[in-house]
């Protein structure tokens, strides 16, 4: 059975004394992963304020050392204890023109240094409107199955997350989500990948009031949870709703 997880993407927000004061706010909560994926000059310190909790990075370099000005490989977060490294999110993807293959690369650099990736895919308005949700995760996962291989997919962690749905305050409907965890699901299992291993989270727009119903939903293994993970007692909500429903499904 897979477990739950449920990780912050802080995004660029935070300082030292507001960190200080969300890191020590938290706290692991028993039956459910949690992570939280700060920007990188604060590694070390929720390295060292983390007990518990996993630590991750928001992006993490396709290349792994050399003169890469302004890159950060995964071997160096890796000495940090990050356990986690988001790649390809939308905001990546739309601001730094990222596009699939390099999103693969960095997800198979990431994995080298056990560093698990956590791939993000989702829709934009207009794509969905067009009735393409699914023929877009699946142009979005299939270079990242040709880098990555089947065991490399298998290892990472995918997060859907609708373009639309992000920092909006409008999630994606339960109907909605469980539709395209679905396909993603389908879509790995047809293409030779053990589905029933990989954790697919759902991200935009979750909130302590909305997480339980989304992460009831079979498909669901948890979220990526951007605004809502700059507050301490919001977020650890949340993933306590995590841990209702895994305790439910044990
Ligand atoms: P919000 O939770 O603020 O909608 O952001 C989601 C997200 O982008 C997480 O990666």
């Amino acid at each position: 059975m897979r477990k739950k997880l449920v990780a912050g993407n802080w995004k660029m927000n935070g300082g030292l004394a507001s960190n200080r004061e969300l890191l020590c706010a938290l706290a692991p909560v028993a039956g459910v992963d949690v992570a939280v994926c700060v920007p990188y000059p604060y590694l070390a310190q929720a390295s060292e304020a983390l007990d518990g909790i996993a630590l991750g990075v928001q992006d993490v370099s396709e290349f792994t050392a050399g003169p890469y000005t302004g890159e950060v490989s995964a071997a160096m977060v890796a000495e940090f204890g990050c356990g986690y490294a988001i790649v390809g999110h939308s905001e990546r993807r739309a601001l730094f023109r990222e596009d699939e293959a390099q999103i693969g690369r960095k997800a198979e650099a990431a994995l080298a240094h056990g560093v698990v990736p956590i791939v993000c895919i989702g829709e934009t308005l207009a794509e969905r409107e067009a009735g393409e949700v699914v023929p877009v995760v699946e142009r979005q996962l299939a270079p990242v199955l040709e880098v990555l291989g089947r065991e490399g997919l298998a290892k990472a962690v995918l997060a859907y997350e609708p373009v639309w749905a992000i920092g909006t305050g409008r999630s994606a409907t339960v109907a909605q989500v469980a539709e395209t965890h679905g396909a993603i699901r389908a879509w790995l299992a047809n293409h030779g990948v053990a589905a029933e291993r990989v954790k697919i989270l759902y991200g935009g727009s979750v909130k302590a009031d909305n997480a339980r119903e989304l992460f009831a939903l079979d498909d669901v293994d948890g979220g990526l949870i951007g605004g809502a993970s700059l507050v301490a007692d919001e977020f650890l909500a949340i993933c306590r709703a995590a841990a209702v429903v895994q305790s439910c499904i044990q």
